[in-house]
């Protein structure tokens, strides 16, 4: 029998409530709305019911565009995630809470004090997931314009944070201590005004796969949300060479928890498990979708062609520059992306639609509530993940069969927890105390 490297692992859940994109699908009777509270509700209450270590939000600062349009083949707009959080704190009790932001717009200062704030009045609850941003545009929100360099950006990030510690630890009830920084990227003189949570402070999450997101990651956060949520080996591999840069970066290997995002289709019986697959996967890629995505692709407006036609015969526009994020498409390759497109189409005899359906679709897990469980099971007891955050395919009714269905059957093997433990989200994870604190 092959060893099981941590045969005591459990399965730790998050929710992503994606918002704006097309993993989600806004077009059924049953969708709710992005905005209205009532949808936030319900999920929220629903991850606790299950729980769930976390809710957690994205952020995107400009409304989405494609070759200087609005992008609104879904969904357009989203409230803020902190004000959002802090809503949801007042109706749960356990649940944690993590918003995105960016480290490349917002400024140490005020960032530190309303996630402190939201840690605070949550009772040791929140988390930030320090993202950079690749969206290039949003720069003009800020009347600031221009846009940092990929490693600019994390540079920013890392002394951000350390900022942003500095002042959270500097917290006194006796004394007014002021934190100072006089540095290329920061000017700030500043006296903290939020007290200590009961977790320190709010858990580090990161999301960015790059090399340098990956130091990044080893050096300050806690969690990572990672795009590796659906085959085991390449999930396997990122968290490997996660634990080998902690290890390398002089902390623990089990320093950090690895949450992939994912999704999740449950139905009784194989027949039927493939049914729902396919009417998800039918419903998030819809004509409008696979035209947009095929515009990224080839980087021009191509909403006149027939979705369920052939792909364009045209080449690529050769701009390294995305259209929908302004930025450089950091290492993407637009004539071999449209090449595997063709060869894809050629083979199988797909139209444009079928293509991005294959391409692009983000699928985690399909199968009866027993198979997934198994399978979710076998990712954290040989080392994939920790867990999972979640999209739920449809919101705010997608995540009840995931808690009524597949949390009791993971409860049965041993790999989910049956009651909280802690009230805190860092408790909640089984994390140490902040890095600032040890
Ligand atoms: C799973 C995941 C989620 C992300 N979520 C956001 C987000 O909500 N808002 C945002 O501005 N950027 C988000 N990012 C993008 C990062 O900010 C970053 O710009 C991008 O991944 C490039 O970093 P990398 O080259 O290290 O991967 C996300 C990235 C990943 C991998």
């Amino acid at each position: 029998m092959t060893e099981v490297p941590f045969p005591d692992a459990q399965v730790h859940f998050g929710v992503f409530f994606q918002g704006v994109n097309h993993h989600t699908i806004w077009t059924d009777s049953a969708s709710g709305s992005q905005i209205d509270f009532e949808t936030f509700r319900r999920v929220a209450t629903t991850a606790e019911r299950g729980l769930f270590d976390a809710f957690f939000l994205g952020e995107g600062l400009r409304l989405r565009e494609q070759d200087g349009q609005l992008l609104d083949t879904d969904i357009a707009g989203r409230p803020d995630a902190i004000t959002q959080l802090a809503a949801l704190a007042g109706i749960t009790d356990r649940l944690g809470l993590v918003a995105t932001q960016n480290a490349t717009y917002n400024e140490p200062a005020d960032l530190a004090r309303r996630l402190a704030s939201l840690d605070v009045l949550s009772g040791g609850r929140a988390g930030w997931n320090v993202v950079t941003t690749d969206n290039a545009w949003t720069g003009a929100n800020f009347r600031r314009g221009g846009f940092l360099e990929h490693a600019q950006r994390y540079e920013r990030a890392a002394e951000f944070l350390a900022l942003a510690r500095e002042i959270w630890d500097a917290w006194s009830e006796t004394e007014a201590r002021a934190v100072e920084r006089d540095s290329a990227q920061f000017r700030v003189r500043i006296t903290p005004t939020v007290p200590r949570s009961a977790q320190g402070h709010p858990v580090i999450f990161q999301a960015g796969v790059s090399p340098a997101g990956r130091d990044f990651a080893a050096a300050q956060a806690e969690v990572i949300f990672s795009p590796f949520g659906t085959h085991f080996e390449p999930a396997r591999e990122f968290a490997d060479d996660i634990r080998a840069r902690l290890v390398a970066a002089g902390r623990p290997a089990d320093d950090i928890r690895i949450l992939p995002g994912t999704q999740i289709v449950l139905a009784e019986n194989t027949a039927e498990v493939e049914e729902k697959k396919r009417w998800v996967l039918e419903q998030q890629i819809t004509g409008a979708t696979a035209l947009s995505l095929a515009g990224q692709v080839w980087g021009r407006d191509l909403s006149h062609l027939d979705p369920d036609g052939p792909l364009p015969s045209e080449d690529p526009e050769a701009s390294a520059i995305s259209s929908t994020r302004g930025a450089q498409r950091d290492g993407q390759d637009r004539a071999a992306v449209v090449a595997q497109w063709r060869s894809l189409a050629d083979a199988k005899g797909l139209t444009l639609r079928q293509v991005a359906v294959e391409t692009t679709a983000r699928f985690g897990f399909a199968g009866t509530p027993g198979q997934v469980a198994d399978e979710l099971t076998r990712w954290v007891r040989h080392g994939a993940s920790h867990g999972f955050n979640i999209t739920p395919y449809q919101v705010p009714t997608g995540l009840d069969e995931i808690v009524e269905l597949l949390i009791p059957e993971l409860q049965d093997r041993g790999s989910y927890r049956t009651a909280y433990t802690g009230t805190t989200l860092r408790e909640h994870l089984g994390l140490r105390p902040p890095l600032s604190h040890r």
